[in-house]
């Protein structure tokens, strides 16, 4: 397993460019099971998960290639096997994106539970309520969910009791072949959720309401291929930017429009950031430092689960004590214990993590456990005194693009290591 090393104390600065969002492309690649006909993506990013997905939809029979200039070709039409199985689906569960499409192009699916994940529970029973309102007859055994429509999905009108990214995505992909109109209440308004509404109209879906809670679906008899552009990736740029900031340095994220930001750069004011933006760019840096702030995750347009780990990271070596609240998953702190062998103060309760700030934090051996996680304490490590090594860099390579390259730009002591070359260290170590 591959690790990370990061020699920290030094400012970064530059000019970063903005991959496709990861979290926009999934979605958007399980919707080519919508069509017979050929589907190309602009600005798919080059991560583990888009190659899980792509793996998945080769499996089921589909026809995936990608040219030269970087576009991803997906074409169903011989796809034939409805499944996701649990080699695949234990990796990356958003593999759950098919379930819908599946069931809508084909009357059956058959797609593994994902299991737990550090994070949290992770269940999916509002994905599988809602198929069953819409018609599917759904058993779940032997780890697998098994879905079956008699002829055709039927709309409804279906109410999340919690807001669910994903949840809304599946339903949302079902319902654009189902026979009648279903609407989604208190549906997810993400950004990509928004991409993907966009997406599947451009394929021919009668869909409004995306970008607000109730979304309104009216079924359609087929749908056509089309070019898909993937948006911004806001968690990538975010975690950029804090880049610059916890390390004293002035970072500019780029190919990123800043309203895709708006919380977290209003996070970032508070805490005495500046931040300039333009009109597909945004430059942050603190002369004099980071302010402790208190922020709060919740569903968008409030601060991003996804950008927790990471802000908590600067407020380790902010001024003052801040408290950081996460509502959206329960176990979402994993990367604290690790921050903490960093010297960082954090004290949690449940939820909530105070945090008091400190001068500086210290290098060392820390090992990532989930996506976001990994991102914070490479941000800890870019700020640190001294030399981080980061374990289980898989972790990593799940939701950020070469990552250490574009840290590399911007002026980081970073290299990745595999295994032997970490032995070869520490003899070296052991040697002078
Ligand atoms: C999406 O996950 C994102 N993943 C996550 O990003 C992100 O953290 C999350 O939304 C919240 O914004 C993708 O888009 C691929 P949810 P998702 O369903 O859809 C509960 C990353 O780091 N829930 O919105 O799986 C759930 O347990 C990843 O890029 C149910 O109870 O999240 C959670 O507490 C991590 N039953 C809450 O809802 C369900 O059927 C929100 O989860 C579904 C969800």
């Amino acid at each position: 397993m591959d690790s990370i090393l990061i020699q920290g104390g030094r400012p970064l600065n530059g000019s970063v460019e903005t991959s496709g969002a990861k979290n926009a492309a999934l979605p958007l690649l399980a919707a080519a099971i919508l069509t017979d006909k050929p589907v190309v993506y602009q600005r798919v990013p080059h991560l583990r998960d888009i190659t899980t997905m792509i793996t998945l939809l080769a499996n089921q029979g589909a026809d995936v290639s990608i040219d030269d200039l970087g576009r991803v070709r997906v074409d169903t039409a011989s796809s034939n096997n409805p499944e996701a199985p649990y080699e695949l689906v234990k990796t990356m569960r958003a593999s759950a994106l098919v379930l819908g499409p599946l069931l809508a192009r084909f009357g059956r699916a058959r797609v593994s539970l994902p299991g737990g994940c550090a994070i949290g529970a992770r269940p999916m029973d509002l994905h599988l309520k809602g198929l069953e309102a819409m018609g599917a007859e759904i058993t779940v055994e032997h780890g697998y969910v098994d879905a079956v429509v008699k002829n055709r999905l039927h709309g409804a009108h279906i109410a999340f009791d919690k807001v669910t990214v994903t949840g809304t995505e599946n339903l949302m992909m079902a319902a654009t072949l189902a026979d009648g109109e279903t609407v989604l209440e208190n549906a997810a308004c993400e950004p990509e959720v928004v991409n993907l509404a966009e997406s599947l109209r451009s394929m021919g879906a009668d869909i409004d309401g995306d970008g607000g809670s109730s979304i309104r679906i009216r079924g359609v008899e087929s749908l056509a291929g089309g070019e898909l552009s993937v948006i911004a990736d806001r968690i990538e740029a975010a975690t950029y930017l804090a880049a610059g900031l916890i390390s004293g340095g002035e970072v500019t994220a780029t190919n990123i429009e800043a309203d895709l930001l708006d919380t977290f750069l209003a996070r970032l004011r508070d805490a005495g950031a500046v931040v300039e933006t333009g009109e597909d760019w945004v430059r942050c840096s603190a002369p004099n430092g980071l302010k402790a702030v208190n922020i709060e995750t919740s569903p968008h347009p409030g601060f991003p689960t996804d950008l927790q780990a990471q802000f908590m990271a600067m407020m380790c070596i902010a001024e003052g004590s801040s408290v950081i609240r996460e509502t959206i998953f329960e176990n979402r702190f994993m990367h604290v214990q690790e921050l903490r062998r960093m010297g960082a103060q954090i004290v949690l309760n449940g939820n909530m993590a105070v945090v008091e700030g400190i001068k500086q934090l210290s290098g060392a051996p820390v090992m990532a456990t989930d996506l976001r996680a990994s991102a914070s304490l490479v941000l800890a490590g870019l700020a640190a005194s001294g030399e981080t090594i980061i374990s289980r860099v898989y972790h990593i390579d799940r939701g950020y693009e070469r990552i250490e390259e574009k840290l590399g730009q911007l002026g980081a002591s970073i290299q990745r290591t595999t295994p032997n070359t970490d032995m070869f260290r520490r003899a070296d170590l052991v040697t002078n």
